[in-house]
């Protein structure tokens, strides 16, 4: 099927990156949200964001054009005419279900219906659908403008003509979709958050201290981002849910939160976006390193 009206769920971080992305590729967005306020903070940062890309010259037109084809709504009806729904809400599955189910009596009966989730299994929300052979997952990464990944994912239900169509939609997005099963973490979730959960008990064994651990894995492996400036910048509680719903699925120590983790994470402290976490962002531009001997 040919995709044309594309329909994202949630302005935050991950909706607005991918309403931002599909946007520049051409296709009409429409950003459903519970409240305005939420869609002006989304659409300041895509603003910004274009405007970067644009100064760089790395946007085919200007910005504007591409913001046109950006509309906001709270109305879910609006939503009716998209041809792929995707869905970037909180990471909270009775919330999800919720969503998909209010959406399914609106959208068109022959749209996909996507989900941005990074560790709920795709599967369990299949049940909150009448038509769940038209429900794939789209795992983007974050910061999604730049990021070229997308996870593809399919269920045991997912019809095999609908799994096609998400993923020449992620090449037309200008990503590099890679396709996976309906596995807890699928394949980079899987590989990253044992590594990420390792250089936490590496610090809490005194292997070393947060600032050279980072600088052992960016410079020895030339890794964008040390694991704890990683860590911060995904967000500790977001990683604290994913080892949870990671850990229930495969009951292996490899995914169970380190201790210094959960303290973080009770403590509020949940990286960049409280401004401490296992750096202190009081200056953003010179993040203090926290000691938790
Ligand atoms: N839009 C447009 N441009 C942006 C931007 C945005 N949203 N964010 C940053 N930029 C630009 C910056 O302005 C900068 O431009 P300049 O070189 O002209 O100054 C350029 O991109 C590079 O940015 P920075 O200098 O700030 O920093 P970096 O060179 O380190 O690049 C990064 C930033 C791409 C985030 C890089 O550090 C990186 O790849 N980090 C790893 C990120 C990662 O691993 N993400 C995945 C997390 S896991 C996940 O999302 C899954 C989930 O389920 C947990």
């Amino acid at each position: 099927m040919e995709i044309k009206k594309v329909g994202v769920v949630g302005c935050g971080l991950m909706g607005s990156g991918i309403a931002q992305v599909s946007a520049t590729a051409g296709f009409e967005v429409t950003v459903l949200e519970v409240e305005q306020r939420f869609l002006d903070k989304g659409f300041t940062g895509i603003e910004k964001s274009l405007a970067k890309f644009s100064e760089k010259g790395n946007l085919k037109e200007d910005p504007a054009a591409v913001r046109a084809r950006l509309k906001g709504t709270t109305n879910k009806q609006d939503l009716a005419y998209c041809d792929i729904v995707i869905e970037a809400i909180t990471e909270n599955v009775a919330e999800k279900k919720q969503m998909f189910a209010s959406l399914d009596p609106i959208v068109r009966k022959d749209a996909i219906l996507a989900t941005n989730t990074s560790s709920i299994s795709v599967t369990e929300l299949l049940s909150a659908t009448k038509r769940p052979e038209r429900l794939i997952g789209m795992h983007f990464f974050n910061p999604v403008p730049l990021m070229k990944l997308v996870e593809v994912v399919r269920t045991i239900a997912t019809a095999p003509d609908v799994y096609e169509s998400g993923y020449q939609f992620g090449k037309k997005l200008g990503k590099v979709p890679v396709r996976t099963s309906d596995k807890t973490g699928f394949i980079v979730n899987r590989l990253l958050v044992p590594y990420l959960l390792d250089a936490i008990r590496a610090y809490e064994e005194g292997v070393a201290s947060i600032p050279d651990i980072d600088n052992a894995m960016k410079l020895g492996c030339g890794y964008p981002m040390g694991p704890f400036t990683l860590l911060d910048f995904v967000g500790l509680d977001t990683t604290y849910y994913i080892t949870h719903v990671m850990y229930d699925e495969f009951k292996e120590g490899r995914f169970a939160s380190p201790p210094l983790l959960k303290r973080l994470v009770m403590a509020g402290w949940y990286g960049r976006k409280t401004g401490k976490g296992f750096y202190d962002y009081a200056d953003p531009n010179n993040p203090v390193p926290g000691n938790f001997d």
